[in-house]
This record gives structure tokens, sequence and C-alpha cells, in this order.
């Protein structure tokens, strides 16, 4: 009787230290902790709870399912869409790297060049932008209702007058733009933009990021186009060779009469030939997994930085051990951006030994010529790496690769010009 009264105590002891374990770990560590202590290992793709479920009605004009539609089957998605209004600062880069406005002189982004806002925030950045966007085509990663303009009309669309389209668009880059009507298959990705499938071909599936890439605009249609036809020529070389076949250039500069390219955030290209390729995609860095009250377990659809987040720092862990990731990280991109600046200035007072040559006007044509292509290629191998947004941290050996490009054709043309 005695050790049966005593092992009942035990047991209701226990039970209570449990409950106020749990009790107080709610308290002051929130639910997440709660649900930490019934989750030993670290969420993976397995325990993605995906939900296929039948498409809703589409509400937008045009046909597009909109976030709105898809609230009631996958809230956690469209709510952690929705705090990419979080991610609202601006770096100014004309101002943190002067000699960029001297580089970009003549063209746009001389003007007006800041880091992007969160995805929320990119109609009204395009339309605020002071940089020239006379022409819809400017719209063609910012919104879903321009793709599935495109998708319906054809490439006329793309040179409708920007005010004219942009009172027709709805959503920022939303649901659409990434999985088409489709997110209801499991969230299938799907190539929305029709200029993958014209550049790749039967290659465009492999594309996960459609918008993160390197484009221009076609001359005859201001068509937004990819500079390559399959993925072994996603490399600042061959997109080079590919821009010089077509005899294409982005602007002339006055001063320099260079012809010269505008690289754009080119972080598929640049990820691709990085160590991660092979092993990870977008999402596994950028998109944490996470898990609701009710246990759904999905892709938080808040983009963000794996050093500020806890959960892809934790994923890094699998293959990096117990490296610092953040120091890791930031150590790199010092070493790059570092270089990056020396590269920069360098570049800088080559197109100002070239203005000068051009002005006095006392060079060879051909020899100018020489000077003035030396010029359009450092431009771009230093763009490339310069507005690749991971600062080296995609893939630190091809933009050393780039910098080093760029400084060689800067001290060739250096020398051509007697300096
Ligand atoms: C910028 C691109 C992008 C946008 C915008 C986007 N998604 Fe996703 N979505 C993804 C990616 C990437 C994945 C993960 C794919 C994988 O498994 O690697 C994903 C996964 C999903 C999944 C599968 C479950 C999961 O969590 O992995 C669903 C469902 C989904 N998205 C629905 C939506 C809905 C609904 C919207 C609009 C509110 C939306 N997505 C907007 C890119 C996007
Ligand atoms: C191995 C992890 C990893 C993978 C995979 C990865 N990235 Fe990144 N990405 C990073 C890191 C690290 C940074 C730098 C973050 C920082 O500076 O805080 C970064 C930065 C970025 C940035 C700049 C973010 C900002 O706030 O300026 C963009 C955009 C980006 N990545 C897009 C992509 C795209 C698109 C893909 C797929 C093609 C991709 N990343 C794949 C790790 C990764
Ligand atoms: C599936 C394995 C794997 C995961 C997960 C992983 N990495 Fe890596 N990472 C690698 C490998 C392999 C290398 C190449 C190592 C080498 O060359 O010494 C690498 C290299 C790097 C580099 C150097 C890249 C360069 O080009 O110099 C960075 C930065 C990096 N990882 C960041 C991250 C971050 C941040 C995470 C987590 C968000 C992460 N990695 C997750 C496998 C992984």
């Amino acid at each position: 009787m005695e050790k049966r009264n005593q092992a009942a105590k035990l047991l209701i002891g226990l039970v209570i230290i449990i409950l106020a374990v749990l009790l107080l770990g709610g308290v002051v560590g929130g639910k997440n902790l709660v649900f930490r202590l019934g989750r030993t290992t670290p969420l993976t793709r397995d325990d993605i709870s995906y939900k296929t479920v039948a498409a809703p009605a589409a509400s937008s004009k045009d046909g597009t399912i909109n976030a709105a539609d898809w609230a009631a089957a996958y809230p956690e998605i469209v709510a952690t869409m929705g705090d990419n209004k979080k991610n609202s600062y601006i770096v100014d880069y004309l101002d943190q790297d002067p000699y960029l406005k001297n580089i970009y002189e003549g063209f746009g982004f001389a003007k007006e060049y800041g880091s992007a806002r969160g995805h929320e925030y990119t109609l009204e950045d395009v339309a605020h932008t002071a940089r020239p966007h006379p022409l819809a085509n400017c719209l063609t990663c910012k919104t879903p209702n321009f793709a599935k303009l495109v998708n319906d009309q054809g490439v006329s669309a793309y040179k409708i007058p920007f005010d004219e389209a942009m009172a027709m668009m709805e959503e920022n880059v939303s649901c659409y733009t990434c999985h088409g009507n489709e997110a209801g298959e499991k969230g299938k990705l799907v190539v929305t933009h029709s200029y993958v499938t014209k550049a790749l071909g039967a290659n465009a599936e492999k594309i996960d990021p459609q918008c993160h890439i390197e484009y221009y605009f076609t001359p005859a249609d201001k068509e937004t186009m990819m500079p390559y036809s399959s993925v072994e020529e996603m490399t600042p070389e061959a997109i080079l060779a590919y821009y010089d076949a077509m005899d294409f250039a982005d602007w002339t500069q006055e001063s320099t009469g260079a012809k010269l390219l505008k690289a754009q955030h080119p972080e598929f290209e640049t990820f691709l030939s990085g160590k991660h390729a092979k092993l990870l995609n977008c999402a596994d860095c950028h998109m944490p997994l996470e898990e609701a009250e009710d246990g759904t377990v999905y892709h938080s659809h808040l983009l963000v930085s794996p050093l500020e987040n806890e959960t892809l720092l934790e994923s890094c862990a699998t293959c990096h051990k117990d490296t610092d990731m953040v120091n890791m990280v930031h150590r790199l991109q010092e070493r790059v951006t570092t270089r990056e600046t020396e590269v920069g200035n360098a570049l800088s007072a080559f197109k100002d030994a070239l203005a000068a040559a051009v002005k006095a006007g006392d060079m060879g044509e051909e020899e100018l010529a020489a000077v003035q292509k030396l010029y359009r290629e450092a431009q771009w191998f230093f763009d490339f790496c310069y507005v690749e947004n991971a600062e080296g941290a995609h893939n630190s050996e091809l933009a050393f690769r780039c910098l080093d490009t760029a400084e060689q054709r800067i001290n060739e043309g250096m020398a051509l010009l007697g300096k």
C-alpha cells in the first residue's frame, strides 16, 4: 500500500514538473519552444505537408489566381509572402561607391541605383524610379499580370507605353510569377516567362529562378530575352561573345565613344557554376522550412538572407559542420568588396583617360577602337561581379575571375593610352 502511494506521488510529481516545463517554456520561449520540445531533428523536405488542392477561381481580371484567392488553401504561404513588406531598406549604391556614377555616365543607372526592396514593392518602385522606363518591358519581372499579358498577347505587349500597361497591373510579384495558376499542385514551379522557353527550349524546365538572371531587350521588338541558348553558355565570357556577335550595346557613352553593356543581377548564372549548384536550390538557402501551429510544414515565402535565419543557419551545418557561417560569409564578402572597390576605381580612371584621349582627338581610329573595346570588356566583367547581389557568397571564384579579367583589360587599355 505504502509503495503504491509513493509510486503514485512520484508519478503525479513528474506530471506536474513536465507540465510546468511546457507551460513555462511556452510563456518564456513562446509557441516555438513548445513545438521544438516535441521535435529533436531539424525539419527536412520530407516533412513538408504538400497539400494538393483544387485551384480557386481567379479574381484578377486577366485570369491569374492571386494571393488572396489562395489564402483559404495556403494561409501560411500567403501570410509569409506578405511579410516581404518588411524588407524595405534601400542601400544607395551611388553614394556608397562614388566611382559608379562616372562608369555609368550617360545611362539610367548613373541617375539612380539602389538595392532592391522586397517583392511587395516591385510595382511601386518600378513606377517611381528615376531611370527612364518608357515601355512596358520594364514590367517583365515586376508583376504576374504582365507575364500573363505577354502569354496572352505575344511579344507586342513589350512595346505598349509604360503608363498604359501599368494601369492594367494588379499585383506585385506573386503566386502566378513562380507557379502559374498551378500552385495547387503541391506548389509546382512553372515557367511563366516566355523568354525562358524561347532562349533555352527543352532546358527551360531546369530554370528555377526566372528573374534573377542577366537579360537584354531585343533591338527589334524590345522583348525581354536571355543572352544564351544553353546552360553551358551562362558564363560572362560566353555572354559577352553573344552580345559581340550581334553588335549589341545597352548604350553608347558620349565621352568615351564606347558601346557599353549593363549587366543585371546574374544570381542564377553565378550560382550555377558555384559550389552549391549540384547540391542545393535557391529555396534551400532563402526560404526556411517552418511549422505552423496545426503542424503544417511549409516553405516560408518571406525571402531572407540565410545569415539572418536560425533554421537556415542550422541547415548549413549538415555540410559545413560547426563553421561559424556568418563570420565565414562576411569575411568572404569583405574580400570581394575590397577588390571590387580597387578595380572599380581603376575602371573609373581608365574611363577618364579614354575620354581625355577622345577629346584630344590625336589617336588613330583603329587604335582608339581597340581601347574602346577593352573598356567595353572591362566594364562588362566588372559589372557582372558588382551587380550580383550575394557579393561573392554564391561563387567567390567567379567573382574574383571577373574582377581579375576586368583589371587585365584595364591595364592593357591604359598601356595603349600610354598611361
Ligand atoms: C518568387 C517565387 C515564388 C512565389 C512568388 C511564390 N512561390 Fe510558392 N514556392 C516557390 C518555391 C521556390 C517553392 C519551393 C519549391 C521547392 O520545393 O524547392 C514554393 C513552394 C510552394 C508550395 C509547396 C509547399 C511548400 O511550402 O514547399 C506551395 C503550395 C506554394 N509554393 C504556393 C504558393 C502560393 C499560394 C503563392 C502566392 C501566395 C506562392 N507560392 C508564391 C516559389 C514561389
Ligand atoms: C548555399 C546557400 C545559397 C543558395 C543555394 C543560394 N543562395 Fe542566394 N545568398 C546566399 C548568401 C549566403 C547570400 C548573402 C546574404 C547576406 O549577405 O546576408 C545570398 C544572397 C542572395 C541575394 C541578395 C540578397 C540581398 O538581400 O541583397 C539574392 C537576390 C540571392 N541570394 C538569390 C539567390 C538565387 C536566385 C538563388 C538560386 C539561383 C540563390 N540565391 C541560391 C546563399 C545562397
Ligand atoms: C549539401 C551540402 C551543403 C550545404 C547544406 C551548404 N553548403 Fe556551403 N558549401 C558546400 C560545399 C561542398 C562547398 C565547397 C567547399 C570547398 O570548396 O571547400 C561550400 C562552400 C560554401 C561557401 C564558399 C563558396 C565560394 O564560392 O567560395 C559559402 C559562402 C557557403 N558554402 C555558404 C553556405 C551557407 C550560408 C549555407 C547554409 C545556408 C551552406 N553553405 C550550406 C556544401 C554545402
